[in-house]
Protein backbone atom coordinates (compact mmCIF):
# COMPACT_ATOMS: atom_id res chain seq x y z
CA UNK A 1 0.00 0.00 0.00
CA UNK A 2 1.44 3.59 -0.77
CA UNK A 3 2.01 5.24 2.74
CA UNK A 4 -0.37 7.89 3.50
CA UNK A 5 -0.65 10.33 6.31
CA UNK A 6 -1.42 8.98 10.36
CA UNK A 7 -5.22 8.31 10.21
CA UNK A 8 -5.24 7.78 14.03
CA UNK A 9 -3.62 10.66 15.67
CA UNK A 10 -5.46 14.17 14.94
CA UNK A 11 -3.53 15.82 12.44
CA UNK A 12 -0.86 13.54 13.16
CA UNK A 13 0.44 14.73 16.34
CA UNK A 14 0.98 12.51 19.21
CA UNK A 15 -0.84 12.87 22.24
CA UNK A 16 0.80 14.55 25.10
CA UNK A 17 -1.03 14.22 27.89
CA UNK A 18 -3.86 12.00 29.84
CA UNK A 19 -6.51 14.01 28.72
CA UNK A 20 -5.08 14.62 25.00
CA UNK A 21 -4.68 10.31 25.24
CA UNK A 22 -8.70 10.09 26.54
CA UNK A 23 -9.80 12.67 23.85
CA UNK A 24 -8.04 10.90 20.91
CA UNK A 25 -9.00 7.34 22.02
CA UNK A 26 -12.69 8.95 22.32
CA UNK A 27 -12.42 10.44 18.66
CA UNK A 28 -10.83 7.19 17.66
CA UNK A 29 -14.12 4.94 18.63
CA UNK A 30 -16.39 7.34 17.37
CA UNK A 31 -15.14 7.33 13.97
CA UNK A 32 -17.08 7.95 10.67
CA UNK A 33 -16.00 6.62 7.62
CA UNK A 34 -12.91 8.68 6.72
CA UNK A 35 -14.71 12.23 5.86
CA UNK A 36 -13.32 15.28 4.43
CA UNK A 37 -13.25 19.00 5.01
CA UNK A 38 -11.56 21.36 2.66
CA UNK A 39 -12.36 19.77 -0.62
CA UNK A 40 -12.34 22.99 -3.33
CA UNK A 41 -16.57 23.05 -2.94
CA UNK A 42 -16.12 23.18 0.98
CA UNK A 43 -18.25 20.29 1.70
CA UNK A 44 -18.08 18.15 4.43
CA UNK A 45 -19.99 15.48 4.25
CA UNK A 46 -18.93 11.63 5.79
CA UNK A 47 -18.56 8.09 4.54
CA UNK A 48 -19.06 6.26 1.85
CA UNK A 49 -22.90 8.66 1.76
CA UNK A 50 -20.65 11.75 0.94
CA UNK A 51 -20.86 13.12 -2.37
CA UNK A 52 -16.93 12.01 -3.24
CA UNK A 53 -19.15 10.28 -6.18
CA UNK A 54 -19.62 13.42 -7.82
CA UNK A 55 -15.91 14.02 -7.87
CA UNK A 56 -15.54 10.90 -9.21
CA UNK A 57 -13.58 10.93 -12.65
CA UNK A 58 -15.80 10.41 -15.91
CA UNK A 59 -13.29 7.48 -17.34
CA UNK A 60 -13.70 6.31 -13.79
CA UNK A 61 -17.48 6.25 -13.20
CA UNK A 62 -18.45 5.01 -16.94
CA UNK A 63 -16.15 1.76 -16.32
CA UNK A 64 -18.09 1.49 -12.94
CA UNK A 65 -20.96 1.32 -15.10
CA UNK A 66 -20.18 -0.42 -17.05
CA UNK A 67 -18.95 -3.73 -15.32
CA UNK A 68 -21.57 -3.40 -12.74
CA UNK A 69 -20.47 -1.73 -9.91
CA UNK A 70 -22.96 -0.22 -7.18
CA UNK A 71 -22.36 3.54 -6.56
CA UNK A 72 -25.78 3.99 -5.16
CA UNK A 73 -23.94 3.90 -1.46
CA UNK A 74 -21.42 6.40 -2.51
CA UNK A 75 -17.97 6.42 -3.36
CA UNK A 76 -15.11 5.28 -2.45
CA UNK A 77 -16.09 2.77 0.05
CA UNK A 78 -14.45 3.10 3.78
CA UNK A 79 -14.03 0.73 6.74
CA UNK A 80 -16.20 0.23 9.30
CA UNK A 81 -14.56 2.50 11.92
CA UNK A 82 -15.64 -0.35 14.69
CA UNK A 83 -13.25 -2.39 12.22
CA UNK A 84 -10.46 -0.38 12.41
CA UNK A 85 -7.59 -1.26 14.54
CA UNK A 86 -6.53 1.27 17.04
CA UNK A 87 -4.05 -0.34 18.68
CA UNK A 88 -0.47 -1.48 16.91
CA UNK A 89 -0.80 -5.00 18.67
CA UNK A 90 -4.36 -5.31 16.77
CA UNK A 91 -3.16 -3.63 13.51
CA UNK A 92 -0.09 -6.62 13.95
CA UNK A 93 -2.30 -9.38 14.40
CA UNK A 94 -4.53 -8.86 10.90
CA UNK A 95 -3.46 -12.06 8.83
CA UNK A 96 -0.05 -12.39 11.28
CA UNK A 97 -0.12 -16.38 10.99
CA UNK A 98 1.35 -18.46 8.10
CA UNK A 99 -0.67 -19.02 4.99
CA UNK A 100 -0.05 -21.48 1.92
CA UNK A 101 1.60 -19.63 -0.92
CA UNK A 102 1.62 -20.70 -4.52
CA UNK A 103 3.75 -19.54 -6.94
CA UNK A 104 2.62 -19.52 -9.77
CA UNK A 105 5.56 -18.55 -12.30
CA UNK A 106 8.10 -21.01 -10.48
CA UNK A 107 6.80 -24.12 -13.33
CA UNK A 108 5.95 -21.71 -16.27
CA UNK A 109 7.44 -22.22 -19.79
CA UNK A 110 10.42 -19.91 -19.68
CA UNK A 111 10.08 -19.16 -23.38
CA UNK A 112 6.01 -17.98 -22.29
CA UNK A 113 4.72 -19.39 -25.78
CA UNK A 114 1.19 -19.03 -24.60
CA UNK A 115 1.55 -15.59 -23.26
CA UNK A 116 4.00 -13.88 -26.56
CA UNK A 117 1.96 -16.42 -28.97
CA UNK A 118 -1.05 -14.67 -28.51
CA UNK A 119 -0.01 -10.63 -28.08
CA UNK A 120 0.57 -8.64 -31.39
CA UNK A 121 4.08 -7.36 -29.94
CA UNK A 122 5.99 -7.79 -26.46
CA UNK A 123 8.15 -4.15 -25.75
CA UNK A 124 11.25 -4.25 -23.36
CA UNK A 125 11.05 -0.53 -22.49
CA UNK A 126 14.55 -0.58 -20.95
CA UNK A 127 17.58 -2.80 -20.69
CA UNK A 128 16.87 -4.06 -16.80
CA UNK A 129 13.07 -4.14 -16.07
CA UNK A 130 9.45 -2.88 -17.94
CA UNK A 131 8.07 -4.86 -20.77
CA UNK A 132 4.84 -3.77 -22.58
CA UNK A 133 2.40 -6.59 -23.69
CA UNK A 134 0.10 -5.10 -26.83
CA UNK A 135 -2.94 -6.45 -28.16
CA UNK A 136 -3.86 -8.61 -25.52
CA UNK A 137 -6.84 -8.25 -22.86
CA UNK A 138 -5.96 -9.38 -19.25
CA UNK A 139 -9.36 -10.63 -18.84
CA UNK A 140 -8.84 -12.70 -21.27
CA UNK A 141 -5.72 -14.92 -20.20
CA UNK A 142 -6.11 -18.25 -19.28
CA UNK A 143 -4.33 -20.07 -16.27
CA UNK A 144 -1.15 -21.02 -18.50
CA UNK A 145 -0.74 -17.46 -19.84
CA UNK A 146 -1.03 -16.27 -16.23
CA UNK A 147 1.39 -18.31 -14.68
CA UNK A 148 3.84 -17.08 -18.24
CA UNK A 149 2.64 -13.53 -16.81
CA UNK A 150 3.74 -14.42 -13.08
CA UNK A 151 7.30 -15.71 -14.27
CA UNK A 152 7.46 -12.70 -16.91
CA UNK A 153 7.24 -9.86 -14.05
CA UNK A 154 9.22 -11.41 -11.99
CA UNK A 155 11.94 -11.81 -14.48
CA UNK A 156 11.17 -8.00 -15.55
CA UNK A 157 9.86 -6.52 -12.16
CA UNK A 158 7.11 -4.75 -14.25
CA UNK A 159 5.25 -5.53 -17.10
CA UNK A 160 2.34 -3.05 -18.96
CA UNK A 161 -1.10 -3.64 -20.82
CA UNK A 162 -2.80 -0.50 -22.63
CA UNK A 163 -5.62 -0.17 -23.77
CA UNK A 164 -7.65 -2.14 -21.37
CA UNK A 165 -11.80 -2.53 -20.81
CA UNK A 166 -11.17 -4.29 -17.35
CA UNK A 167 -13.93 -4.99 -14.66
CA UNK A 168 -12.75 -4.48 -11.22
CA UNK A 169 -14.65 -7.76 -11.21
CA UNK A 170 -12.19 -9.03 -13.11
CA UNK A 171 -8.62 -7.85 -11.13
CA UNK A 172 -9.71 -9.22 -8.06
CA UNK A 173 -10.14 -12.61 -9.62
CA UNK A 174 -6.47 -12.17 -11.39
CA UNK A 175 -5.15 -11.26 -8.22
CA UNK A 176 -6.60 -13.93 -6.37
CA UNK A 177 -4.92 -16.29 -8.53
CA UNK A 178 -1.64 -15.14 -8.25
CA UNK A 179 -2.00 -15.03 -4.06
CA UNK A 180 -3.87 -14.01 -1.17
CA UNK A 181 -5.66 -10.39 -1.40
CA UNK A 182 -4.77 -8.19 0.37
CA UNK A 183 -7.74 -7.00 2.60
CA UNK A 184 -6.78 -3.03 3.99
CA UNK A 185 -8.16 -2.58 7.21
CA UNK A 186 -8.44 1.16 6.46
CA UNK A 187 -8.14 2.53 3.36
CA UNK A 188 -10.55 3.06 1.08
CA UNK A 189 -12.33 0.65 -1.41
CA UNK A 190 -14.22 -0.40 -4.71
CA UNK A 191 -18.34 -0.89 -3.45
CA UNK A 192 -19.59 -4.42 -4.58
CA UNK A 193 -21.38 -5.21 -7.73
CA UNK A 194 -25.07 -4.29 -8.14
CA UNK A 195 -25.44 -8.33 -8.77
CA UNK A 196 -23.91 -8.56 -4.88
CA UNK A 197 -20.28 -9.63 -6.02
CA UNK A 198 -18.09 -9.19 -3.09
CA UNK A 199 -14.84 -6.72 -4.23
CA UNK A 200 -13.45 -6.34 -0.51
CA UNK A 201 -9.64 -5.91 -1.65
CA UNK A 202 -10.26 -3.82 -4.57
CA UNK A 203 -8.17 -0.63 -3.17
CA UNK A 204 -8.83 3.05 -4.75
CA UNK A 205 -5.96 4.75 -5.82
CA UNK A 206 -7.06 8.68 -5.90
CA UNK A 207 -4.53 11.20 -4.72
CA UNK A 208 -7.17 13.67 -4.67
CA UNK A 209 -9.15 11.88 -1.80
CA UNK A 210 -6.10 11.51 -0.55
CA UNK A 211 -5.06 15.09 -0.04
CA UNK A 212 -8.81 16.17 0.19
CA UNK A 213 -9.49 13.46 2.91
CA UNK A 214 -6.28 11.95 4.37
CA UNK A 215 -4.45 15.07 4.71
CA UNK A 216 -1.98 13.75 2.19
CA UNK A 217 0.31 17.04 1.58
CA UNK A 218 1.29 17.21 -1.69
CA UNK A 219 1.64 20.74 -3.72
CA UNK A 220 4.03 21.71 -6.35
CA UNK A 221 7.27 22.97 -3.88
CA UNK A 222 6.32 19.43 -1.51
CA UNK A 223 5.70 17.13 -4.26
CA UNK A 224 6.91 14.17 -1.75
CA UNK A 225 4.38 11.81 -0.14
CA UNK A 226 2.38 9.19 -0.29
CA UNK A 227 2.51 7.34 -2.90
CA UNK A 228 4.65 9.93 -4.72
CA UNK A 229 8.27 9.09 -3.11
CA UNK A 230 9.86 5.69 -3.12
CA UNK A 231 8.65 3.00 -1.10
CA UNK A 232 7.56 -0.72 -1.54
CA UNK A 233 4.14 -1.88 -0.64
CA UNK A 234 3.05 -3.90 2.32
CA UNK A 235 6.31 -4.22 3.75
CA UNK A 236 5.14 -5.04 7.45
CA UNK A 237 3.16 -8.03 6.67
CA UNK A 238 3.65 -11.44 7.79
CA UNK A 239 4.01 -12.11 3.91
CA UNK A 240 4.69 -9.30 2.26
CA UNK A 241 3.06 -8.08 -1.11
CA UNK A 242 4.40 -10.01 -4.26
CA UNK A 243 2.39 -9.15 -7.32
CA UNK A 244 0.61 -5.88 -7.49
CA UNK A 245 -2.06 -4.35 -10.43
CA UNK A 246 -3.02 -1.17 -10.87
CA UNK A 247 -5.51 -0.58 -12.93
CA UNK A 248 -5.35 3.16 -13.70
CA UNK A 249 -8.79 4.28 -15.56
CA UNK A 250 -8.42 7.94 -15.33
CA UNK A 251 -5.46 9.24 -16.79
CA UNK A 252 -3.65 13.21 -16.95
CA UNK A 253 -3.40 14.06 -20.63
CA UNK A 254 0.42 14.77 -19.75
CA UNK A 255 2.19 13.58 -16.77
CA UNK A 256 0.98 11.97 -13.88
CA UNK A 257 3.48 8.85 -14.69
CA UNK A 258 4.81 6.07 -12.22
CA UNK A 259 8.90 5.30 -11.99
CA UNK A 260 9.72 1.20 -10.91
CA UNK A 261 13.22 0.90 -10.03
CA UNK A 262 14.64 -3.01 -9.75
CA UNK A 263 15.78 -4.81 -6.59
CA UNK A 264 18.00 -7.42 -8.20
CA UNK A 265 19.79 -4.74 -10.38
CA UNK A 266 20.58 -2.60 -6.99
CA UNK A 267 21.65 -5.58 -5.47
CA UNK A 268 23.71 -6.20 -8.47
CA UNK A 269 25.29 -2.42 -8.40
CA UNK A 270 27.25 -3.32 -5.25
CA UNK A 271 30.75 -4.76 -4.70
CA UNK A 272 30.75 -8.37 -3.85
CA UNK A 273 32.25 -7.50 -0.09
CA UNK A 274 28.93 -5.53 0.51
CA UNK A 275 26.83 -8.08 -0.99
CA UNK A 276 28.93 -10.39 1.53
CA UNK A 277 28.33 -8.55 4.40
CA UNK A 278 24.34 -8.34 3.56
CA UNK A 279 23.27 -11.64 2.71
CA UNK A 280 21.82 -13.38 5.80
CA UNK A 281 21.08 -10.11 7.39
CA UNK A 282 17.11 -9.05 8.41
CA UNK A 283 15.84 -5.61 8.52
CA UNK A 284 12.89 -3.80 10.36
CA UNK A 285 10.10 -2.68 8.07
CA UNK A 286 7.14 -0.51 9.37
CA UNK A 287 3.97 0.14 8.48
CA UNK A 288 2.08 2.80 6.19
CA UNK A 289 -0.24 3.79 9.12
CA UNK A 290 0.52 4.15 12.67
CA UNK A 291 -1.51 3.07 15.58
CA UNK A 292 -1.86 3.39 19.56
CA UNK A 293 0.61 1.71 21.74
CA UNK A 294 -1.62 -0.02 24.34
CA UNK A 295 1.87 -0.49 26.63
CA UNK A 296 2.47 3.32 26.41
CA UNK A 297 -0.12 5.49 25.02
CA UNK A 298 1.13 8.75 25.80
CA UNK A 299 4.03 7.92 23.69
CA UNK A 300 1.87 8.40 20.68
CA UNK A 301 1.53 6.78 17.51
CA UNK A 302 3.44 3.89 16.36
CA UNK A 303 3.76 1.76 13.05
CA UNK A 304 3.28 -1.80 13.07
CA UNK A 305 7.58 -3.33 12.56
CA UNK A 306 8.24 -6.52 11.33
CA UNK A 307 11.92 -8.28 10.71
CA UNK A 308 12.51 -9.59 7.39
CA UNK A 309 15.54 -11.34 5.54
CA UNK A 310 16.83 -7.60 3.85
CA UNK A 311 18.35 -9.41 0.97
CA UNK A 312 16.14 -12.13 -0.55
CA UNK A 313 15.52 -14.59 -2.98
CA UNK A 314 12.14 -14.54 -5.21
CA UNK A 315 11.07 -18.05 -5.41
CA UNK A 316 10.38 -18.32 -8.89
CA UNK A 317 13.75 -16.52 -10.84
CA UNK A 318 15.86 -17.84 -7.84
CA UNK A 319 17.26 -14.23 -7.74
CA UNK A 320 18.74 -12.21 -5.09
CA UNK A 321 16.92 -9.13 -4.71
CA UNK A 322 17.97 -5.96 -2.37
CA UNK A 323 14.80 -5.98 -0.01
CA UNK A 324 14.58 -1.51 1.19
CA UNK A 325 13.34 1.00 0.90
CA UNK A 326 13.65 4.72 2.14
CA UNK A 327 9.90 5.51 3.43
CA UNK A 328 9.89 1.59 5.34
CA UNK A 329 12.59 0.26 6.17
CA UNK A 330 13.45 1.13 9.91
CA UNK A 331 16.83 -0.31 10.54
CA UNK A 332 19.42 -3.39 9.84
CA UNK A 333 19.28 -6.06 12.64
CA UNK A 334 22.73 -6.42 14.63
CA UNK A 335 24.47 -3.12 13.44
CA UNK A 336 24.73 0.02 15.97
CA UNK A 337 21.89 3.19 14.61
CA UNK A 338 24.70 4.79 13.06
CA UNK A 339 26.11 2.31 11.26
CA UNK A 340 22.86 0.82 9.81
CA UNK A 341 21.56 4.68 9.04
CA UNK A 342 24.91 4.86 6.83
CA UNK A 343 24.39 1.81 5.00
CA UNK A 344 20.57 1.82 4.08
CA UNK A 345 21.33 5.32 3.35
CA UNK A 346 23.75 3.99 0.65
CA UNK A 347 21.65 1.48 -0.22
CA UNK A 348 18.52 3.66 -0.62
CA UNK A 349 20.40 5.81 -2.98
CA UNK A 350 20.92 3.00 -5.16
CA UNK A 351 17.71 2.54 -5.97
CA UNK A 352 16.58 5.86 -6.32
CA UNK A 353 19.68 7.60 -7.95
CA UNK A 354 20.44 4.70 -10.77
CA UNK A 355 18.58 5.65 -13.94
CA UNK A 356 20.13 2.70 -15.78
CA UNK A 357 18.04 0.63 -13.35
CA UNK A 358 14.62 2.39 -13.58
CA UNK A 359 11.72 2.52 -15.89
CA UNK A 360 9.19 5.57 -16.17
CA UNK A 361 5.91 4.70 -18.08
CA UNK A 362 3.08 7.06 -18.87
CA UNK A 363 0.09 5.70 -18.64
CA UNK A 364 -1.67 7.02 -21.31
CA UNK A 365 -3.49 5.00 -23.68
CA UNK A 366 -3.91 4.79 -27.30
CA UNK A 367 -7.67 4.63 -27.49
CA UNK A 368 -9.65 7.21 -25.32
CA UNK A 369 -12.31 5.79 -22.76
CA UNK A 370 -9.88 2.47 -21.77
CA UNK A 371 -7.67 2.08 -18.79
CA UNK A 372 -3.47 1.08 -18.31
CA UNK A 373 -3.05 -1.21 -16.23
CA UNK A 374 1.11 -1.67 -14.23
CA UNK A 375 1.52 -5.25 -13.01
CA UNK A 376 4.54 -5.38 -10.84
CA UNK A 377 6.47 -7.31 -8.18
CA UNK A 378 6.70 -5.60 -4.70
CA UNK A 379 9.65 -8.30 -3.48
CA UNK A 380 12.28 -6.86 -6.41
CA UNK A 381 11.23 -3.41 -6.68
CA UNK A 382 10.45 -0.02 -5.16
CA UNK A 383 8.26 2.73 -7.00
CA UNK A 384 7.16 6.13 -7.30
CA UNK A 385 4.30 8.36 -8.72
CA UNK A 386 5.52 11.33 -10.44
CA UNK A 387 3.45 14.45 -8.91
CA UNK A 388 3.92 16.45 -11.71
CA UNK A 389 0.65 16.89 -12.59
CA UNK A 390 -0.72 18.93 -9.26
CA UNK A 391 -3.89 17.48 -8.91
CA UNK A 392 -4.95 19.67 -11.70
CA UNK A 393 -6.45 16.59 -13.89
CA UNK A 394 -7.77 13.72 -12.41
CA UNK A 395 -5.77 10.24 -11.81
CA UNK A 396 -7.86 7.49 -10.72
CA UNK A 397 -7.47 4.06 -10.09
CA UNK A 398 -8.04 0.86 -8.53
CA UNK A 399 -5.39 -1.90 -6.76
CA UNK A 400 -5.09 -4.99 -5.96
CA UNK A 401 -1.81 -6.90 -4.36
CA UNK A 402 -1.37 -10.68 -3.79
CA UNK A 403 0.77 -11.14 -0.95
CA UNK A 404 3.49 -13.81 -1.08
CA UNK A 405 5.83 -15.99 0.56
CA UNK A 406 7.60 -14.61 3.83
CA UNK A 407 10.39 -13.42 2.21
CA UNK A 408 13.64 -15.90 2.68
CA UNK A 409 17.50 -15.78 1.84
CA UNK A 410 18.79 -19.13 -0.20
CA UNK A 411 22.64 -18.55 0.48
CA UNK A 412 22.45 -21.02 -2.63
CA UNK A 413 21.14 -18.47 -4.83
CA UNK A 414 22.78 -15.73 -7.17
CA UNK A 415 22.53 -12.58 -8.41
CA UNK A 416 20.46 -11.93 -11.55
CA UNK A 417 23.38 -10.84 -13.57
CA UNK A 418 25.39 -13.97 -12.16
CA UNK A 419 22.54 -16.28 -13.08
CA UNK A 420 22.17 -14.48 -16.85
CA UNK A 421 25.73 -15.02 -17.02
CA UNK A 422 26.33 -10.80 -17.43
CA UNK A 423 29.33 -9.22 -16.65
CA UNK A 424 29.79 -8.00 -13.17
CA UNK A 425 31.68 -5.04 -13.55
C1 LIG B 1 1.22 2.76 -5.50
O1 LIG B 1 2.06 3.41 -4.88
O2 LIG B 1 0.94 1.62 -5.16
C2 LIG B 1 0.51 3.38 -6.70
C3 LIG B 1 1.46 3.95 -7.68
C4 LIG B 1 0.82 4.94 -8.60
O3 LIG B 1 -0.15 5.59 -8.22
O4 LIG B 1 1.31 5.07 -9.72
Amino acid sequence: MAPTAATVTPAGSAPTTEEELQKTIAKLASLKPLGHTNHKDGRTKFGKEASWIESLPEPARQRFERHGIDLSGGYPITPDPDLIPKFVDEAFAVRNEDYAYIERGKNADPEKKALFGAAKEVKHLTKHLGTEIVGLQLSDLNDKQKDELALLVAERVVVFFRDQDLAPQKQLELGKYWGQVEIHPQVPRVPNGVNGDDLNGITVIWQDYSRAVNGLDLSFKHAIGGNSQWHTDLVHEHQPAGITHLHNDTIPEVGGDTVWSSGYAAYDKLSPALQQFLDGKTAIYRSAHQYIDRENPLRGPKPILREHALVRTHPATGWKSLYVNKAMTVRIVGLEPEESKLILDYLFSIYEKNLDIQVRFNWKPSKPGLGTSAIWDNRISQHNAVWDHEGLEPRHGTRVTSLAEIPYFDPNSKSQRQALGLSLD
